[in-house]
């Protein structure tokens, strides 16, 4: 069993926070009593992060921003939609389909903010769609798209599943990384499946993993020769071969943190990348405070631009956050937000230097376009494309 020790530095959750925690503990209980005493981490994130009502995207805690427990970049700056409005709108001219369909919109701010930057000819009917699980944040985007872009909000529609077709642009951040990951262990010759037990008081247990999809695909991704743990996300490469199948034409554009395979199962990196966030702070406890605390794990960007080109589409463009937003034009507009001395450019700047900058967000987080069909402008890519890294296409 392994069980890290709390972070003592963290902030006690509030009595209103602790009960709610408990239902969602007693719902873990039941889950792990109905599965024979052991849950696999990825049920056990599928519960604390999604259960309806009770998970932590699925019920009404802050999550977002200065007073919750993790900001994102479309929350730090509506630059950061401005400039990916740039590379939408490329494509939108491209394909002549004007759709976008966003995923996992937060607070609705990415979505608001798109919808005041991407080009609007009066005469294009045209469709901005939401897929988002949470009915929480469903509401939420609601209210501040009606806010905030009350010109548009009558193109903006909520859809339960994805579309049978695709035309046009499929934007998501930082939903991969949000999603269920297996962890997977090899000690030695011998493979485990990590999971969460316990009645009173959980812990991680690690139980021996059998021939079978998620042992294969560990085999081919891990190091040699190195005792090793590490996440294995079929729900993202899914997800990402679902949008793929569908979309007709047009491109996805996946904004996360992440590596290529071989930085992301780097033999040093021994312990994977599954972190929990909490009012700002990062700690290794999946099993603190379930339901308050944001659980998430790196992408590895190969297997989802595998999972796009099994699908046939193609990979258009692999760069970081950094070279993205600086080939859209992000500089340029930061430039157009007023006077270098003004209160607004410097708060702006501020929030483009974290955006930009290899020790925050600029390198760490990466942008990825899969698309199908010809003629696209891809000024994102325009100042460094690392598609190369991504390895082989066909490889698992
Ligand atoms: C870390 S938040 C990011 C929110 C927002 N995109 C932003 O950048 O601020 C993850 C989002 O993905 C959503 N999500 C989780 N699973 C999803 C799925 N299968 N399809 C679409 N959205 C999903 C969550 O409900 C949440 O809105």
């Amino acid at each position: 069993m392994i069980r890290p020790l709390p972070d003592a530095s963290l902030p006690l959750p509030d009595a209103d926070a602790q009960a709610h925690s408990a239902k969602v503990v007693g719902c873990v209980r039941e889950a792990i009593a109905r599965n024979g005493g052991w849950l696999s981490l990825a049920s056990y994130m599928q519960i604390v992060l999604y259960e309806p009502g009770l998970g932590y995207y699925a019920s009404g805690t802050r999550k977002f921003g200065e007073g919750g427990d993790f900001v994102t970049a479309p929350e730090l700056t509506p630059l950061f939609a401005r400039s990916l409005a740039v590379q939408v709108d490329a494509i939108r001219k491209g394909t002549g389909a004007r759709d976008v369909l966003e995923l996992g919109a937060g607070t609705g701010k990415l979505a608001a903010d798109l919808l005041t930057f991407l080009e609007a000819p009066d005469t294009a009917a045209w469709r901005y769609r939401i897929l988002e699980p949470s009915p929480d944040l469903r509401d939420r985007q609601r209210a501040r798209i009606a806010k905030r872009a009350p010109a548009h909000a009558s193109r903006v529609e909520w859809i339960e599943t994805l579309p049978s077709r695709i035309d046009g642009v499929v934007v998501m951040n930082e939903v991969l990384d949000a999603l269920p990951v297996h962890v997977v262990v090899r000690r030695g010759d011998r493979w485990y499946e990590r999971g969460v037990v316990g009645v009173e008081a959980f812990a991680l247990e690690d139980r021996a993993l059998g021939e079978g999809a998620l042992r294969r695909l560990a085999q081919t991704r891990f190091p040699e020769r190195v005792d090793y743990a590490s996440e294995i996300n079929p729900a993202a490469e899914a997800l990402v071969a679902g949008l793929a199948q569908r979309l007709a034409c047009g491109a996805l554009l996946i904004v996360d943190y992440g590596f290529p395979r071989h930085e992301f199962y780097h033999p040093q990196r021994t312990a994977g990348t599954l972190v929990a966030h909490y009012r700002h702070r990062v700690h290794a406890d999946p099993l603190l405070w379930p339901g308050l605390c944001d659980l998430t794990a790196h992408v590895d960007f190969t297997a989802i631009a595998q999972a796009g080109a099994r699908a046939g589409l193609e990979i258009a463009g692999f760069a970081t956050q950094a070279a993205f937003l600086l080939g859209c034009g992000i500089v340029e507009a930061l430039r157009a937000t007023g006077a270098p001395e003004s209160i607004g450019y410097v708060k702006a700047a501020s929030a483009v230097q974290t955006l930009l900058s290899p020790a925050e967000m600029g390198e760490l987080f990466k942008v990825l376009a899969l698309s199908r069909g010809d003629g696209f402008a891809w000024p994102g890519f325009a100042v460094r494309d690392m598609r190369h890294r991504l390895g082989s296409a066909d490889s698992v």
